[in-house]
């Protein structure tokens, strides 16, 4: 199993994601400054959708997603681990508005 999986955007970047860190990390490690505030899985700020590719939550539960999320793909960036080379879309960025 690779250490680092390679996470491609609807932007068309492509960022490097190491196993040890979660995908919320990884993005904002890239410079993307993705809207969070828990980071624990429970506010749903952060969340944003696989198209492609699989995750783990380890042991983790995604409690800030409804069902009708997850049946659409979205995910909680900052409790998933990328599995395999991921492709993500709608990453809600902070806008300036909101500092
Ligand atoms: S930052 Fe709250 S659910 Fe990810």
């Amino acid at each position: 199993m690779p250490d680092t999986h390679r996470i491609r955007l609807d932007t068309g970047q492509t960022i490097d994601c190491p196993a040890q860190i979660n995908l919320l990390e990884a993005l904002r490690n890239a410079g993307l400054n993705v809207r969070k505030a828990c980071r624990n899985g429970i506010c749903g700020l952060c969340r944003c959708r696989v198209v492609s590719g699989e995750f783990t939550y380890h042991w983790k539960e995604p409690h800030g997603l409804w069902q009708k999320d997850i049946e659409q793909g979205f995910i909680l960036p900052c409790i998933a681990h990328a599995v395999t080379d991921l492709e993500l879309d709608h990453i809600v960025l902070v806008t300036d508005a909101e500092g």
